[in-house]
């Protein structure tokens, strides 16, 4: 199905160790509650690929589809916007405007005298941004967006059309994190970041507690526990948010596999080095949203002692496993970064060290999660083949 590639691979030592909760429960009954209760929730559909089962010899592969949620097309809706409606409701309690805020009045538009005085921005590479614009618009809040120079002109407009303001920085996704903080800090602004870091760490785990609904929702409609999970990684929230649900749900046995591009593989460095470390370069991967060379401190405290291994894998691999799932019957429209976690299945399971390092074998049952549909269509269309629709 897919030709042979190199790829990277590292079986966690760490695995197992005890750590610190990340995500308490209470935050993620919250979060959960809440997405449910907004207009056109749904869960995304969980596909049986038997094509893909018998590709990496496995029992089978289960992908969570995430390119319909809330028309945003990626999972990362569930987060920022989220977090957008968590801030707000914070804010306008310190600030003594309405003390008892919530979610639904601010749908309503119950606040908007105040919300729209409020800014809130974050830096991305592309879905993160249309999430919290998204959240913005929807809460009646002013927002601004920080994007590096590579995002595509598609990834742009997706923003802007919710009325954000876009602002380019020289560098790729962790400058324009950078700048987004120190612009925020000179205005007043609030970011809603996707990323934490020491100090900063509330709004990120409200996003991380949104994505959780995608997992919960994977792990429910399953037919049996899992024997592995490939996941994605950019800078770890959306891995350490499954692997939490995971443990919930199945404790320790499914083995997690966070899957990151060659060139932007920050967590599978950090746990080699057993610490957080900085990836350098231009993060150059067709794979935009795992374009990150830092990871968030929260992700990395669950991923450091829940990740069973890491794996890193080439650009390459990603429009072949994208026109496989384009070609199926029905298609399935998965963009760059959906595939990487199918990627790195089929990668694994195919080399015989990381097939016998990762138990894999005829009677696996592999989850995946398809984390975007066509989030830029033209690039969409170039790589897969063929036009999303
Ligand atoms: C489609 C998609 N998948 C996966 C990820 C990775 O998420 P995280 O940065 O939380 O690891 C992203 C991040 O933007 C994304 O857009």
């Amino acid at each position: 199905m897919i030709a042979p590639h190199s790829f990277r691979f590292f079986l966690n030592p760490r695995q197992g160790v005890p750590g610190v909760v990340v995500l308490p429960e209470s935050g993620f009954r919250r979060a959960a509650a809440e997405i449910r209760s907004w207009p056109g929730y749904a869960p995304t559909p969980l596909l049986d690929l038997g094509d893909m089962a018998a590709a990496a010899r496995v029992g089978a592969v289960h992908y969570k589809d995430e390119g319909g949620r809330f028309g945003l097309g990626s999972f990362k809706a569930l987060g920022g916007a989220y977090a957008v409606s968590r801030l707000l409701v914070a804010e306008l309690a310190r600030s003594g405007a309405v003390p008892a805020a919530d979610a639904a009045g601010l749908s309503r538009g119950d606040y908007a005298a105040w919300t729209r005085a409020i800014t809130v921005t974050c830096a991305t590479d592309g879905n993160h941004g249309r999430a919290v614009a998204w959240g913005a618009s929807r809460f009646g809040a002013r927002c601004v967006i920080f994007v590096h120079q590579s995002v595509s002109q598609g990834r742009r407009d997706a923003i802007a059309a919710y009325g954000a303001e876009i602002r380019v920085v020289p560098g790729h996704y962790d400058d324009a994190v950078r700048e987004a903080a120190a612009v925020a800090a000179r205005e007043g602004w609030f970011v809603v970041s996707d990323t934490s870091w020491p100090g900063y760490t509330e709004l990120p785990r409200d996003v991380m507690q949104g994505y959780r609904l995608m997992a919960e929702e994977a792990m429910a409609g399953l037919p049996a526990v899992p024997t592995h999970v490939f996941v994605q990684g950019g800078v770890g929230g959306v891995a350490a948010a499954v692997s939490v649900q995971s443990r919930l749900r199945f404790g320790t046995a499914p083995r997690l596999v966070v899957v990151e591009p060659e060139r932007a593989a920050c967590l599978l460095a950090s746990a080699e080095a057993g610490a957080p470390v900085t990836v350098e370069g231009d993060l150059d991967t067709i794979m935009a949203g795992l374009a990150c060379g830092e990871p968030s401190l929260l992700a990395w405290q669950e991923l450091e002692r829940a990740a069973f291994a890491f794996m890193a894998v080439p650009d390459a691999v990603v429009p072949e496993v994208m026109k496989a799932l384009a070609r199926r019957d029905p298609p399935v429209v998965a963009g760059e970064s959906a595939v990487a976690g199918l990627a790195g299945l089929l990668l694994a399971a195919a080399d015989p060290g990381a097939r016998a390092a990762l138990g894999l074998d005829a009677a696996s049952r592999v989850l995946v999660f398809g984390t975007e549909g066509a989030t830029d269509p033209a690039l969409y269309a170039s790589l897969a083949g063929m036009a999303a629709d």
